[in-house]
């Protein structure tokens, strides 16, 4: 196979000065639009960066990767992060309660009740189900036309599919975006009073919600139902088991979790290939190389950038020693392009063989919906260019302006088949 022109951004290192002082919570414009130039900087010169907080920002591939998997020295869980940040607030509770932000016994007991519901035999007749939902979504699209590929197309599917995972009704569906972003947004780094009491209100509106379909849920399932909720219900139903809260806030997660991340995979797909017009036609004539090219989006695109972890106990790193108690941010962005492992980090290639990249994360976290978001990451992107082979940016793309979660608010882009 050719090895496919370097066709995607260069990205320049960001000088010393601009990332002199750099805070995650107080990052500037420029990063928004584009982080990597901050993140070759840091990962080349203070890959172990302390922020003004006293927390630190990790950038490179081998730290992510061992802290991923030492569950002993590194927690998940927020309760002590988060409280300066939510108080006593229902965004507190439901982000100290869900599997995500949780150790042992909390985070074995929710995986295990819903890893079954999410591996890739059970997922086998989701297949047709995504098809038909994209097929649907481009025959809207008139060729020719201008449309919001985010709007009209990216933001669709991935709600539909995890609104079915969880047997959310049809016409129950719409509120669902809506109270996700603002209780993922209120993840960020730092967030004004409004983000904080939108959240809030988000939570306690499908805390409401969640209750009433659980009891529907509860009424209806047979012992033979094997999706999500049922098996979170057969688990709050068992000795030992879940309790209801913890059920309700695991729901929330996985709605959240299953829908703006994989929106965002699709919509930095349409923005990436749309550039790439020989690497389009590739996939075009072998469509078997599109799980590569979902795997490379996911890489230099990852829709999850941050994540964090606690230590517990005091450790080191480049002979440095760190107490227990310090805050870590795990920049996923930056150690999927680490020149360490990838070589030619920001280009975007189908030729690299078998790599690990932390789109995911790793270890006992991995995302338990990653085999759902292939699916539909590599459904709706293979079949709209298949569609429209020279989609066309019609004006530049709007970025939503989060640091910890990578996408856009719109892409407008012109049908041309
Ligand atoms: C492109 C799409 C997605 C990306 C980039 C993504 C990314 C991630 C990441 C980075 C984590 C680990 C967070 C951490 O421990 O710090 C995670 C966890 C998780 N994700 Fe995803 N995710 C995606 C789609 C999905 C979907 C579609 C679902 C559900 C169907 C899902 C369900 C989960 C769950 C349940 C966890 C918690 C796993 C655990 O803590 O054991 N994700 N995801």
């Amino acid at each position: 196979m050719s090895v496919v022109p370097d066709t995607y951004e260069r990205i320049e290192l960001a000088s010393p000065e601009t990332i002199r002082g750099f805070d995650l919570r107080r990052l500037p414009d420029a990063f928004y639009e584009n982080p990597f130039p901050f993140y070759h900087r840091m990962r080349r010169d203070t890959p172990v960066r302390r922020m003004p907080d006293g927390s630190i920002l990790l950038t490179r591939h081998a730290d992510l990767d061992r802290i991923y998997r030492d569950t002993k020295t590194f927690s998940s869980d927020k309760k002590i992060e988060f409280k300066p940040k939510f108080g006593d607030s229902l965004l507190y509770e439901h982000h100290t309660t869900s599997l995500v932000f949780s150790d042992p016994p909390l985070h074995t007991r929710v995986r295990r009740a819903i890893v079954g519901a999410l591996a890739p035999r059970a997922l086998k007749p989701l297949e047709p189900q995504v098809e038909r939902i994209v097929d649907s979504l481009i025959a809207d699209i008139e060729p020719g036309s201008e449309f919001d590929a985010v709007e009209q197309f990216a933001i669709h599917l991935p709600i539909e599919i995890i609104s079915d995972l969880l047997c959310v009704p049809r016409n129950e569906r719409e509120p669902l975006r809506g109270w996700s972003l603002a209780i993922l947004g209120a993840l960020e780094p730092e967030i004004p009073k409004e983000k904080f009491e939108w959240g809030n209100r988000a939570v306690e509106e499908f805390l409401v919600y969640l209750k009433e379909l659980v009891a529907r849920r509860r009424a209806e399932m047979t012992p033979s139902d094997d999706d999500i909720l049922s098996r979170l219900i057969r688990d709050v139903d068992a000795e030992d088991g879940l309790m209801h809260e913890e059920l309700l806030h695991s729901c929330i997660f996985i709605l959240n979790a299953g829908h703006e991340t994989t929106t965002n995979l699709i919509a930095s797909g349409v923005n990436m290939l749309c550039d790439m017009p020989e690497t389009t036609a590739m996939l075009n004539d072998d469509p078997s190389l599109w799980p590569v090219a979902i795997e490379e989006i996911l890489r230099l695109e990852s829709p999850n950038q941050l994540g964090n972890r606690r230590a517990v106990e005091a450790f080191e790193i480049d002979g440095e020693r760190f107490d227990a108690g310090t805050q870590i941010t795990l920049c996923i962005g930056a150690a999927n392009r680490d020149p360490a492992v990838f070589e030619n980090p920001d280009s975007f290639r189908l030729d690299r063989g078998r790599f690990t990249h932390f789109a995911f994360a790793g270890g006992p976290h991995l995302c338990a919906g990653m085999t759902v978001a292939r699916i539909e990451g590599r459904i709706a992107l293979s079949k709209i260019f298949s569609a429209f082979p020279h989609l066309r940016r019609t004006r530049p793309a709007v970025r939503s302006r989060r640091a910890r979660f990578r996408g856009f608010d719109h892409l407008p882009m012109r049908a041309l088949a």
